[in-house]
């Protein structure tokens, strides 16, 4: 059946399939992506399994089940699957790289002013464990206008010590897609490694890993891919694998295998519950499903909705050009300047809607996200109550 992007009825069957609570209007899910009820069955299932005879599952089943699943992810987001390793999330995949990455005293590690907090932590503490400066901090623009001017504003703040440049695909305080392709191109140039923070990319917006060129690539699956809670990955570019190690050791495989090749050291953690990343698939099939550039083409719609409905109301333009180039599934428009945590917790506390509002540079803002649930009400609800609060 063909789904008309802007019309809320096409898209009733899909809202069904996430089961979001009624009392709920949930606009997060780029913090915490629900579950749709298909890929909750099919991670019941693999838990099943495990439960039902361990050792069957462990020592027969898990490997050869693991790697379909990693190849099924690598043509997603379109690299070799040797390159790629399951991870819980992106802070995990995060922090792999920052204890495997070869940071000596003079050395500089260089990030944006809209990178994630967490990430800015775990670099902080790498460079003080390598006895390296304080992490370089590019200040990005204003106003966003073209991929030159957020290139040129990153390298500004490079200099010949700089070995490591991380930096957001969608960045999390402001929802910007970034120029990453141009941002790699240009490190690439200069011998700066790259390693991209991507949780919110997969999904959203098209991924081509291999075509990117960068060093390092970490995301969550559990956002836009609506993968089970605690499923993600790092890729690592192969001049780089034979560096890297797990933050914590195992037996790599399950034995008497022995670790030989980089990837080998992530399949077998110690004991835990694999099945969030290997029912990813399913959440795969969902999308393929759908179309992801239907996918794309609808939570867009509605995100560019939410823009409109919210810049119409405070006369606040947002920091970026209205399109896709920009933003996807996920918009982010300023406020007048006020409590930002009391506006989240009244608009939950009233209304139950569920949004994050972020103080960023000085600057209050609300983040919307729509994924296949969401529906023009959800977002007329949240106006209507930001009318009254305001
Ligand atoms: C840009 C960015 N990086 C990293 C993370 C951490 O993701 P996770 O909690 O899935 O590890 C987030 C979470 O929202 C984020 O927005």
């Amino acid at each position: 059946m063909s789904m008309d992007i802007h019309n809320d009825d096409d898209w009733r069957l899909w809202r069904e399939e996430w089961g979001i609570r009624p009392d709920t209007t949930y606009l997060n899910h780029g913090s915490f992506g629900p579950t749709p009820r298909r890929v909750r069955e099919c991670q019941w299932q693999w838990q099943q399994k495990l439960a039902s005879q361990p050792m069957d599952f462990f020592v027969r089943h898990l490997e050869p089940a693991w790697l379909a699943a990693r190849e099924r992810l690598a043509r997603f987001v379109d690299t070799d699957a040797a390159n790629l390793v399951f991870m819980e999330n992106a802070t995990a995949a995060m922090n792999v790289v920052a204890h495997s990455f070869p940071l000596g005293k003079n050395d500089e590690v260089l990030l944006t002013d809209h990178e994630y907090g967490a990430v800015m932590r775990i670099w902080q503490r790498a460079c003080r464990n390598a006895g390296a400066g304080e992490p370089q901090v590019a200040k990005l623009p204003s106003r966003f206008e073209s991929a030159e001017q957020v290139v040129e504003a990153i390298f500004a703040a490079a200099n010949e010590r700089t070995r490591l440049l991380v930096v957001s695909h969608i960045t999390s305080p402001t929802a910007v897609i970034l120029p990453v392709c141009a941002i790699c191109h240009e490190a690439r140039r200069r011998s700066i490694a790259v390693c991209i923070d991507g949780p919110h990319a997969p999904a959203q917006v098209p991924l081509a890993i291999d075509e990117l060129g960068c060093d390092y690539y970490a995301a969550s699956l559990h956002k836009w891919v609506s993968a089970p809670i605690g499923s993600g990955f790092l890729y690592v570019a192969p001049p780089r694998q034979h560096l890297l190690q797990p933050t914590s050791l195992s037996w790599g495989r399950l034995l008497p295998a022995r670790p030989a090749l980089w990837w080998e050291e992530f399949v077998w953690p110690g004991t835990r519950d694999p099945s969030a990343y290997l029912a990813t698939s399913s959440a795969f099939d969902l999308l393929q499903e759908v179309g992801l550039e239907v996918f794309r083409a609808r939570t867009h719609a509605l995100a560019s909705y939410a823009r409109e409905q919210v810049v119409h109301l405070t006369g606040l333009q947002p920091p970026t050009p209205v399109g896709a180039a920009w933003y996807g599934s996920m918009a982010s428009m300023p406020l007048p300047p006020g409590d930002a945590k009391g506006l989240q917790q009244a608009l939950w506390q009233q209304y139950r809607i569920e949004v994050p509002v972020i103080e960023h540079n000085g600057q209050r803002s609300i983040r919307v996200s729509c994924h296949l649930y969401t529906n023009r009400a959800d977002i007329d609800r949240l106006v209507e109550a930001l009318g009254t609060l305001l």
